[in-house]
């Protein structure tokens, strides 16, 4: 199978199935010299943990990560980081009567029909604990991130279409609700919708939306490296996501030139945007304004309402999945999409320092 790695400097290549022996990541290309613990990592991976609440899978996982290789006394060492979480509530047997059947809207009909043989407990790698690896090295391009200044937040924007505005925003209700809401009269709405998607034996849909603060001007390679379109490619390779948009993203359609562009301003010798519609990138290249994009996630495909499918056999049959699946995927995988943007931004941020002589000689005198 290719395609498991990402990134041109700071690397990643994950590894593992939902119900193999473990999931994990290996990083090439962090610099040396980044303070690093189990625990700065664990953090992040406790907020996409299954079984925290009700709208998330009952699966009970501490999802413990160990540091196989890459640090010595609490510092990154610049070789290999590998990472590794030993899976522990695999129910495989919940998962038999998909060994033949082909779920709607999940991969089961594409991996057999490509590779000829899946691994059908849980999904394999088609699982949402494919995502371990990626919130894991995230956390550590974060880290790095913040030596820098640069913060990254993501929040659940909508779920159905219980959608908050703007101007509705209140960060600090974000960690206050199971939804990752900034706002939670709106979470307790969402939290209703999902209890009767829930009755029903439904699922919903959401969007996520996130903020890259402190960015630096000129971060992003023209033409084929350009920030939003790797940005575009790290959100869009996380399962289940069906759109993305940066700044005002599809509205621009019906925007004039006059209202969409941002004027710059210079105040006390400082140049900036008056406004941000481009969401933060001009050329492919950071602009200085916060990046502001959004992903939209489908319902969870695995439903437990009786579907039409087809077997392995090519016969017309009704599946009833049984096991334990999210009624939402967006609440989990916010940070998800934190880890993925963070995986980008570090990679072009370290990319960008090849940009220009100056700077290079800089360095090397
Ligand atoms: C954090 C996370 C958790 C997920 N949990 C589930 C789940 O419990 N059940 C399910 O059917 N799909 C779940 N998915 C979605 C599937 O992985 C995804 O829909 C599937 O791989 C098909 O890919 P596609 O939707 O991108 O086409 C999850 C995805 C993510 C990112």
């Amino acid at each position: 199978m290719a395609g498991s790695t990402y990134g041109t400097i700071f690397k990643i290549t994950t590894w593992g199935e939902s119900h193999g022996k473990g999931i994990g990541v290996v990083i090439d290309g962090c610099p040396a010299g980044l303070e690093l613990s189990e625990d700065d990592i664990q953090i992040y991976l406790n907020r996409r943990k299954p079984g925290q609440n009700k709208y998330t899978t009952k699966r009970d996982e501490s999802d413990r990560v160990e540091i196989l290789s890459g640090t010595f006394e609490g510092k990154t060492t610049g070789t290999p980081l590998s990472l590794i979480v030993f899976n522990e509530d695999q129910r495989s047997k919940d998962y038999g009567n998909l060994a033949s059947c082909y779920r709607p809207g999940h991969a089961d009909y594409t991996f057999q029909t490509k590779y000829g043989i899946r691994d059908y407990r849980g999904g394999g790698r088609s699982s949402g604990r494919e995502t371990i690896g990626r919130v894991a090295a995230g956390a550590v391009a974060a880290k790095l991130l913040k030596e820098l200044g640069i913060k990254i937040l993501a929040y659940t924007k909508a779920i159905g279409s219980i959608s908050i505005p703007s101007d509705h925003y209140c960060y600090s209700d974000i960690y206050e609700n199971h939804l990752y809401m900034p706002n939670n009269a709106y979470a307790k709405e969402a939290a209703e919708y999902l209890d009767e998607c829930m009755k029903d034996l439904d699922s919903s849909g959401g969007i996520i939306e996130c903020q890259i603060q402190n960015m630096p001007v000129g971060i992003g390679e023209p033409v084929f490296e350009k920030l939003d379109a790797n940005l575009a490619k790290a959100i869009l390779s996380i399962g289940s996501v069906k759109g993305f948009e940066i700044g005002d993203g599809f509205n621009v359609c019906s925007a004039k030139g006059s209202s969409n562009n941002d004027a710059f301003q210079n105040v006390n010798g400082v140049i900036s945007k008056s406004s941000n519609h481009s969401g933060g990138v001009l050329g492919g290249m950071s602009d200085g304004s916060n990046i502001v994009f959004r992903a939209a996630f489908k319902p969870t495909p695995s439903i437990a309402q009786t579907q039409h499918t087809v077997n392995e056999n090519g016969e017309n049959v009704e599946l009833v999945i049984h096991g334990r699946h999210d009624p939402v995927i967006v609440p989990r995988a916010v940070v998800v999409v934190e880890a993925m943007a963070a995986l980008t931004i570090a990679d072009m941020i370290l990319l960008n320092m090849s940009a220009r002589m100056d700077k290079i000689k800089d360095f090397y005198h």
